[in-house]
């Protein structure tokens, strides 16, 4: 069954803040979701601001379409993951461009979307369900070690080689075809001993970061988001795992240090003096307020990094 696709926007306010959205501005939404945080820009760039906006979801397309078609021609929807903004905006700029990233809490509900191990679904865990590649594929059929490598690098999981040993010995009887069966193995590998999260949390968020190959995407994606922005414009990026910040925070920086390399290692003899191309708003990255993450616990792990072009 579909459910209704209800999610909290987080850090709104501070959103709003970084893009600063005015009438008649232009602004792109790369991961639009349920819509929430798109409602707001359109709202505050009232009463002919545009918004063009992306999702690599077919159905949080359509939930955003629903939530947002009083905006009429003042939206534009893509069924396209951002890494392809520059593309779909061909020579248009913009003044401001939200990423949102990870799944959002309808997503996540969604039983035969197999993204969680709360409930019982498929192995699947595809953003785009155009894509060939599924969770099962991959617990299926990769060697050991990469296996091991994904969950150690992507779900920051300690026991990385004892689950995918435990996981091949499973499938050598049985393919593994569930969420609930792969629950099961870690489970039975790591016992839960009263731990508050359950020991599969960090398998199940690096298997969905594979599938959807997530890190390369903020790679380029980053680049594509700011090749559409206009100077003066803003690029907000709200994160809830620590490899997409590092990316975030390494792009904020390159961008705004006043000089380029000649080699991967900041060595000062390697330094070319150049303008910044860009100002970060502020150095550290901003968090949600206790209040907001008593009033939703999913946004206790997100930051939210902008950067300005010059
Ligand atoms: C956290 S939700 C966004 C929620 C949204 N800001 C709101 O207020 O409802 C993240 C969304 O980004 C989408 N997504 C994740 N990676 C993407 C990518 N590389 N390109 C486009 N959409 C992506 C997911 O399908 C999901 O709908």
């Amino acid at each position: 069954m579909v459910t209704d696709f209800v999610h909290e926007p987080v850090l709104l306010e501070e959103v709003l803040t970084a893009l600063r959205p005015v009438a008649g501005g232009l602004y792109v939404d790369g991961t639009v979701g349920g819509g929430g945080h798109a409602q707001a820009i359109l709202e505050a760039c009232s009463p002919d601001g545009c918004l063009v906006a992306f999702d690599r979801d077919d159905w949080a397309l359509k939930a955003s379409a629903r939530r947002l078609a009083q905006y009429g021609s003042r939206l534009e929807l893509y069924h396209e993951a951002f890494s392809g903004i520059a593309k779909k905006m061909k020579n248009r700029r913009c003044d401001g461009v939200l990423l949102d990233l990870g799944v959002s809490s309808p997503q996540l509900d969604e039983v035969e979307r197999g993204f969680s191990f709360q409930t019982n679904g498929p192995l699947d865990m595809r953003m785009d369900r155009r894509q060939s590649v599924t969770a099962e594929q991959l617990v299926n059929e990769l060697e050991k070690d990469e296996l091991a490598d994904i969950f150690w690098k992507l779900g920051g999981e300690r026991r990385s080689r004892r689950i995918a040993h435990a996981i091949v010995e499973q499938r050598e009887m049985q393919r593994l075809e569930t969420t609930e069966q792969l629950a099961k193995v870690v489970e039975h590998t790591c016992p839960r001993r009263g731990a508050k999260t359950h020991p599969a949390t960090g398998v199940f968020q690096a298997l969905r970061m594979a599938v959807n190959d997530e890190l390369t995407e903020v790679e380029f994606g980053l680049d594509s988001c700011w090749s559409v922005l206009k100077p003066g414009g803003r690029m907000a990026v709200i994160t809830f795992h620590s490899g997409e910040d590092r990316l975030v925070k390494q792009f904020n920086r390159r961008m705004a240090r006043p000089y380029t390399l000649r080699g991967e290692v900041d060595l000062p003899e390697w330094r070319e003096h150049r303008k910044p191309l860009a100002r970060e708003l502020k150095r550290k990255a901003i968090k949600p307020s206790e209040f907001e993450i008593n009033q939703n616990y999913r946004s206790r792990s997100a930051q939210l990094r902008v950067l300005e072009k010059l």
